[in-house]
């Protein structure tokens, strides 16, 4: 079996080579190719990568090359975790809408739609090159914004599954607190990439006994923890919103909050450096502790699991990941892209069904879809009008004075990603 990472420079990939590691009686690679343009960055990253794979005993080769062609030739999986931009253009995203008062984030409100703009063209271009290697290669998509990346990637008719860490992390925890191994826990997790909910968390399979209203009675300081939202909202509610949900319920705090503090992006930039010294030491060889303070937790486990369904090698019979809605939530239209639950096997992911959603949810699912579908209009035109008719629709936006000043922001901080612009 041979994967290929793209993106496979980044700080983040000895957490998904450490589960490689681990999980290889899962996902029993053979070959593995980093791809990434910065050659620096892929030396030392593949060093470490190495030395992982060696002091767990792990048979597989690793290499790479900055060839994407080379390096997704033939492969049966293909991962993808770029960065369009790198932090500096993720840096931008997180900072310019905050000066019209909207929030700035790299996947939520209109630095989202700029990561979109710049990712959707160059992902479509590596997609169509995995293709033409092996038209039956599977793509994993970790590129974000998860949600608009694989919607374009199904529309044009590639082999894809998308994918988050958000969903495996309450799995994970609500596991931990009820004191039962993760596979025992089966979401019922509802929405759209980074605008999801936990409806329910049920012991044993899709059908088991819902835990969730004993997790919120008896665990409620754990469950809302890293919310950052009142925890008397997820009593009310009755279910566990993401933290993504949080720019949504607390949209003006968040700004003035964001406002007077550095961007998450010049974090990441400053541990990244600290990242890249560790893996030039030749000693190094486990993911470092650093690594934890990145949001990526788990995402390794994750890839492992969907990865080894696709390729027919093993894997967890239920998985949350992002695909086409095809009647699963009724309100939108087949080609929506959401992410639930589904089965997943070497033909694809197929949603389970989900109960009707509440108005509460269903609205802002509805509403976000709309932009997301606008946005990846966008990102295929290539024009200020579809741009500017992508943040009108945005929930977080919505009026024309802010939508044309974002407008304008978005297009002057990104030309040098927009060949249109
Ligand atoms: C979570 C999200 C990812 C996102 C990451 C950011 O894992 O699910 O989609 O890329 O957080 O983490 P960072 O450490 O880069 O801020
Ligand atoms: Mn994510």
């Amino acid at each position: 079996m041979k994967l290929a990472v793209v993106g496979g420079g980044s700080t983040y990939t000895p957490e998904l080579i450490d589960g490689f590691a681990r999980l290889r009686d899962t996902l029993p690679i053979e070959e593995l190719v980093l791809v990434d343009p910065a050659a620096d960055r892929l030396e030392l990253v593949g060093g470490l990568a190495r030395r992982i794979f060696a002091k767990q005993g792990h048979p597989g080769t690793i290499t790479t090359t900055s060839d994407i062609d080379a390096g997704v030739a033939d492969a049966d999986a293909v991962l993808l975790q770029l960065r369009v931009g790198g932090q500096a253009a993720r840096n931008q995203d997180e900072t310019w809408p905050l000066e019209c008062g909207c929030v700035g984030q790299e996947t939520t409100g209109a630095g989202g739609l700029a990561k979109a703009l710049r990712t959707v063209p160059v992902v479509l271009d590596i997609a169509e090159r995995v293709r033409r290697t092996n038209p039956n290669a599977w793509i994993i998509d970790f590129t974000n914004p998860v949600g608009i990346v694989t919607r374009a990637l199904l529309t044009e008719g590639h082999k894809a599954v998308g994918l988050c860490n958000v969903a495996i992390g309450f799995q994970r925890k609500f596991a931990r607190l009820l004191d039962v191994a993760p596979s025992e826990v089966h979401l019922d997790h509802v929405g759209l990439n980074h605008l999801t909910w936990e409806l329910g968390a049920r012991l044993g399979g899709p059908q088991g006994e819902d835990m969730l209203p004993k997790l919120l009675t008896e665990h409620l300081d754990a469950v809302a923890d890293d919310l950052h939202m009142p925890r008397e909202v997820v009593t009310r509610l009755g279910v566990v919103p993401s933290y993504y949900l949080r720019y949504y319920y607390q949209h003006d705090a968040v700004v003035r909050e964001l406002k007077t503090k550095p961007s998450r992006a010049s974090e990441v930039a400053a541990m990244e450096k600290k990242l890249l010294e560790m893996y030039g030491d030749p000693k190094l060889d486990e993911k470092p502790e650093l690594l934890a303070k990145r949001g990526g937790a788990f995402y390794s486990e994750a890839a492992v699991d969907l990865a080894a369904s696709l390729l027919g090698s093993g894997g967890s019979p239920y998985q949350v990941v992002n695909t086409f809605n095809k009647g699963t939530l009724p309100f939108l239209a087949d080609d929506a892209v959401i992410e639930v639950q589904a089965t997943v096997d070497h033909k694809g992911a197929t949603p389970l069904p989900v109960k009707q959603l509440d108005p509460m949810f269903a609205g802002l699912v509805a509403h976000t879809t709309a932009y997301e579908d606008l946005a990846l209009k966008a990102a295929l035109d290539g024009s200020r009008d579809a741009v500017f008719k992508a943040l009108l629709a945005h929930p977080l936006v919505g009026q024309i004075e802010y939508a044309q000043r974002l407008t304008d922001e978005l297009i002057a901080h990104n030309r040098e990603h927009l060949p249109w612009a």
